[in-house]
């Protein structure tokens, strides 16, 4: 299949977006096509300082090379070095109506924070579809926050395929229960727009002091617990055996531990499972040439595909 999945650099990335999509478009990779990319043109949306956002494009392809990115085999890009997306973007624009991006969620959970509203963040999603559409995706492996976009998505090749005929494949998304939103320390959705990340590769002591700073309810040690309703618990899901977790869950249930102990439990379950990849990660900051080179090598044939497929577009509507 065509796998396809585009991840923002607006910080460094955290264990929600491992566990909640970088670790299934690793797997995917091995069996499928798979083309992923860094997505600043998205990532301007909310005003990042530009120096940063250059770091944060770096510092997300050496993660996902430390991670186990298989440059050989997948495509993988900074949006921005194929700018031709934005033609195909506009083509999608002209047919998409405003009422199916006023009900985007995103957009408006973006609002209520009190970030104001540029043009672009309006027209997110349809930069997203073009994404898509343009590599004719089959599958969209992301955390269940990008449900709607994926919905959008489809929504907008059926519009241009009614419109214009069979032009794009509707996409379906790949989204994980178990992992769909890994909470933060501080109880939400775990996020770099909330600084309450646990970051892939942040020093370990640094994720021991986040670790034992998340928040729990305030039931004694000496009585039952709920393991559904607790952040730790959810932490420990995604590193800990079958087996071990099922201990924990006896434990919560039937009383007499403490949060701390499972918390520093967590600890160690994460560190140990960064544990090999964090020597890669060092690797590559000491090597930033190989590091360009697989971006610009991706570029190009991301470029390729998208370049084709804007030509057919441009041919549709009249343009060329
Ligand atoms: P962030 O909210 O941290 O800025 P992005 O919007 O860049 O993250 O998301 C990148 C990918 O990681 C998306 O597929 C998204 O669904 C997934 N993701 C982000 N946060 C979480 C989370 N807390 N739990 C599960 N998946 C997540
Ligand atoms: N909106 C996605 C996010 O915030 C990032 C993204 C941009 C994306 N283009 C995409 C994800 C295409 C999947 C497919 O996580």
């Amino acid at each position: 299949m065509k796998v396809l999945s585009g991840i923002q650099p607006t910080g460094r990335l955290h264990i929600g977006n491992y566990f909640g999509a970088m670790r299934q478009h690793l797997q995917l990779q091995a069996e499928n096509d798979a083309f992923y990319f860094i997505a600043d043109y998205h990532a301007l949306t909310s005003g990042p300082d530009p120096k940063q956002l250059k770091e944060y494009c770096l510092a997300v392809a050496m993660d996902y090379l430390a991670l186990g990115l298989d440059a050989e085999k997948t495509v993988f890009w900074k949006q921005s070095d194929v700018p031709k997306i934005l033609e195909l973007a506009w083509f999608l624009s002209c047919i998409t109506p405003m009422g199916l991006l006023q009900r985007c969620v995103s957009y408006k959970d973006k609002v209520a924070q009190g970030l104001s509203a540029n043009h672009a963040l309006f027209a997110y999603p349809v930069l997203q579809a073009a994404d898509i559409l343009a590599f004719d995706s089959e599958l969209v492996p992301v955390g269940a926050d990008q449900k709607q976009h994926i919905e959008v998505t489809r929504d907008i090749a059926g519009f241009f395929n009614n419109t214009y005929g069979e032009t794009f494949i509707l996409p379906k998304e790949h989204i994980l229960a178990d992992v769909a939103v890994v909470p933060g320390i501080d109880g939400r959705k775990m996020s770099k727009s909330y600084n309450n990340t646990i970051e892939i590769f942040e020093s370990e002591k640094s994720i021991k002091k986040k670790v034992m700073r998340i928040v729990t309810d305030s039931t004694p040690v000496e009585e039952p617990k709920d393991p559904d309703k607790c952040n730790i618990f959810a932490l420990l899901k995604l590193a800990a055996s079958e087996d071990e977790l099922a201990q924990w869950d006896s434990k919560y249930r039937n009383g007499g531990t403490g949060y701390g102990d499972v918390k520093k439990r967590v600890v160690e379950l994460l560190i140990e499972y960064f544990a090999p990849y964090r020597k890669k990660r060092v690797e590559l900051e000491n090597d930033l040439g190989y590091v360009k080179s697989v971006l610009a090598k991706g570029a190009e044939k991301a470029g390729a595909v998208i370049e084709a497929k804007a030509e057919a577009v441009r041919k549709l509507v009249g343009c060329l």
